[in-house]
């Protein structure tokens, strides 16, 4: 089979660097990745590099092997384009169909997505005429992932920075598994929560869970690559940060519930994939709690914790939010989930099985998807992505 042909398109700025490990990424991957810099960028990483790296020779201008008339046939015959580093200028560029070189060029003939990963100084960001240029490109269809949050270049730190390279090549992947369709998500917001809560004892203990976060991410990474605007609550899980989502940290289940909450009030989604504690320690104790000579160890009171999805799908922020919840049953799982269905309130709940085996910080999963409807849709075992995928399909389907 024919490798997926990419063009990585790479404009001048600082994070230039970042885009050799994204290439990396998707050569070893097998991906046929024909890189394309703009002339500045060259100050940044020099052509020999690009050259060497894909295997490709590189140009920045129209004028070389004109024979083989590279400004429309490399546009033309691409899979998938994605820029990065997107610099302000070359996002209005593309938003203005301006074509002085060989990758704006590019961008007026290809067919297939396109994803412009931007990085550049939070001012340039913000600037109206970046909004709407942004804007101006997803209305078109373009996926344009929101920068990251940190340190630029010097001593600013910001909204800018991008993403870490295997994240936007993540994005890349699941935008090239969807084919030329249009992002479905676009101009919605959704807000995931993902992780599990840690109730804490005293300062050194907790009562926590074994979920690992994977499936939110999966979810948060896939609605990226459908153009959505991704907030992602995520609790005690060590993973990076996926590529264009804003990501707010929670450790306790009251936490996350003032964070959801909050990011809802102006969503078109919410998904609940977070395993949130139901009880917690009705004491903390400030000191670390001693074991005592001769004596029993004290039991453990525990309240309950206020039911997150509950909550959200009873006092929707929004008429025609969709409200999507998991349910991990260990047994009698369809019944059981239909009746947590009916008692939380939501559209849909994703139900997996969970056992020893099964699940947890696995990176596939399997589920039925029962909706308040009635519907009812089988996800065969397989990656945490294609479940991700069914979700979206069925929100999608839902926000008409
Ligand atoms: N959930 C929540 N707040 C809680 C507990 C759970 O928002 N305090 C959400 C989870 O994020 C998940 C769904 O509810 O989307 C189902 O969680 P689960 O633990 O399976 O349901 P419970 O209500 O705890 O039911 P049970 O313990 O009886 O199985």
């Amino acid at each position: 089979m024919d490798k997926p042909k990419v063009v990585l398109g790479v404009s001048g700025g600082i994070a230039a660097y970042k885009a050799c490990e994204l290439l990396r990424r998707l050569t070893e991957s097998g991906h046929d990745v024909r890189v394309v810099p703009t002339e500045s960028s060259l100050h940044f990483v020099g052509a020999a590099t690009w050259s060497a790296l894909s295997g490709h020779p590189v140009s920045t201008e129209v004028w070389d092997d004109v024979h083989e008339v590279p400004h429309v046939r490399i546009g033309q015959g691409a899979d998938l384009v994605v820029v990065a580093p997107a610099t302000a200028d070359m996002l209005a560029k593309a938003a203005h169909g301006l074509a002085d070189d060989l990758l704006t060029n590019t961008l007026l003939t290809a067919r297939c997505p396109v994803v412009f990963a931007p990085a550049m100084h939070t001012e340039m960001w913000e600037h109206s005429a970046t909004q709407e240029n942004v804007a101006t490109l997803r209305r078109r269809g373009a996926v344009v992932i929101e920068p990251a949050v940190g340190r630029l270049t010097g001593v600013d730190t910001g909204k800018g920075r991008l993403p870490d390279p295997g994240e936007i090549f993540e994005v890349c992947r699941r935008v090239l598994a969807r084919g030329p369709v249009e992002p479905d998500l676009a101009g919605r917001h959704v807000v995931i929560s993902a992780g599990g809560t840690r109730e804490p004892l005293d300062p050194v203990r907790y009562l926590g869970n074994r979920s690992s976060g994977k499936q939110g991410y999966a979810l948060a990474r896939t609605a990226v690559a459908r153009g959505a605007r991704v907030t992602l609550v995520e609790a005690n899980t060590g993973l990076p940060d996926p590529a264009g989502a804003d990501v707010l940290h929670a450790g306790t289940a009251v936490q996350l519930r003032e964070a959801v909450l909050k990011a809802a009030a102006d969503a078109d989604v919410v998904v609940m994939a977070a395993a949130v504690a139901d009880f917690r320690p009705a004491e903390y104790a400030t000191g670390k709690i001693k074991k005592k000579d001769g004596q029993e160890p004290a039991p453990i009171r525990l309240v309950r914790n206020p039911d997150i999805l509950a909550e959200v799908a009873g006092e929707r922020a929004r008429p025609e939010q969709i409200v999507v919840g998991f349910a991990a049953e260990t047994d009698n799982v369809l019944a059981n989930g239909r009746e947590k269905l009916r008692r939380k309130g939501c559209d849909l709940l994703v139900v997996n099985e969970v056992g020893e085996r099964r699940t947890f910080g696995s990176e596939e999963n399997e589920a039925v998807v029962l909706a308040a409807d009635g519907g009812e849709t089988q996800v065969p075992y397989g990656p945490k992505e294609a479940l991700a995928d069914t979700v979206w399909d069925l929100v999608s389907s839902r926000l008409g």
